[in-house]
């Protein structure tokens, strides 16, 4: 019998639906449904930008940060050409790769879950394109430092698109922070990758930006769907600008469960990284597999990776509970910590 899923803790989302205010916006919008939206989406463009501090002609928004990412792809990649990126990590990349006609060139993580900025470097050739990296890290929650990212620009040939993907960076409260859009002026190769799916929970709306330079951008747009961000979408997004800081209250909120999660998980004996994302990472030799089986049992679905890891989205504080007492309930969990 299937067992039914009370606490979707899948797929990084957040555990809020829309704030009131977002929800009234969204209405207004779906009654003028039979309007088409902008043919190109220059309003939001100027919206998101003017919240970035940034000039609008180095903001290129699409659908989720995926639609993003394809179009840059799409952009940049002549057939044959590769894409570079840290593997484990979020499985749209290849994908988007692919979609391009681009050869994907995994890179084995760290074995700490540190995307090995050495071996990415060591990857790069005259055919790669794009190096991709995911900072904060999905899955292992891993952050690529300050100096660390700065060195890591400062080697990348000019002829290969560095995409930087921020899609948790709300989560991360590292003093070390990256400040990329800082950056963005030194390394015309640098397309730094936003989305309102996670910190702002719109992922069922699909809105994401990038931020590079006016040449980047202005390729990255030409790939832009005419017609292609919708109109409750982007009334979604402007009314969230506006509630930017109770929407920031809620991430505060996750953080401080995701510090609970990871607090209450160690003092059981599980060994689990600073994560900088709306998640928590669990790897062997730590029991992963019978987590798994244990949280699935429970009813809580989960990122599981068999052999490699689990990864717990970060959900309400019922949800994070019920994850606690199943984690609690394994028989195993102390025995495999101490080996
Ligand atoms: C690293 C990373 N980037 C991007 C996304 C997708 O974001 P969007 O909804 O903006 O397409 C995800 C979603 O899980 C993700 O993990």
């Amino acid at each position: 019998m299937d067992i039914p899923v009370l606490h979707r803790l899948s797929l990084n989302e957040s555990p809020y639906p829309p704030l009131p205010s977002v929800r009234e916006a969204m209405q207004r919008a779906v009654a003028q449904a039979h309007r088409y939206p902008q043919f190109r989406p220059d309003e939001l463009t100027e919206r998101i930008a003017a919240w970035c501090r940034v000039p609008s002609d180095r903001v290129a928004v699409g659908s989720g940060s995926v639609g993003v990412a394809l179009q840059l792809f799409r952009a940049v990649v002549r057939p044959g050409d590769t894409v570079v990126y840290a593997w484990r990590t979020f499985d749209a990349y290849p994908l988007l790769a692919a979609m391009a006609g681009a050869r994907p060139v995994p890179v084995p993580l760290s074995p700490d879950g540190h995307q090995d900025l050495g071996a990415l470097l060591a990857a790069l050739d005259h055919r790669t394109r794009v190096v991709v990296l995911c900072n904060p890290h999905n899955p292992t929650g891993s952050l690529v430092a300050a100096d660390a990212l700065s060195a890591f620009l400062r080697q990348v040939p000019r002829h290969v698109t560095v995409l930087l993907d921020e899609a948790y960076i709300e989560f991360a409260r590292d003093t070390d922070l990256p400040d990329t859009p800082s950056l963005l002026d030194a390394h015309p190769n640098l397309l730094v990758l936003r989305t309102f799916s996670k910190a702002y929970g719109l992922a069922a709306l699909r809105i994401g930006y990038g931020l590079g330079s006016v040449d980047l951008v202005g390729r990255i747009r030409r790939q832009q769907l005419p017609f292609g961000i919708n109109a409750v979408a982007t009334a979604a997004v402007k009314a969230s600008l506006q509630a930017e800081s109770e929407l920031r209250l809620r991430v505060d909120t996750v953080v401080a469960e995701r510090e609970r999660l990871r607090g209450e998980l160690v003092s059981l004996g599980w060994r689990v990284p600073h994560g900088h994302a709306n998640s928590v990472w669990l790897a062997p030799p730590d029991p992963v597999d019978e987590g798994a089986a244990a949280l699935a049992g429970a009813g809580v679905q989960v990122r599981h990776y068999p052999g490699e890891g689990l990864r717990l989205t970060v959900g309400d504080r019922n949800a994070n509970d019920t994850v606690l007492t199943t984690l609690a309930g394994l028989p195993t969990h102390r025995a495999a910590s101490r080996a």
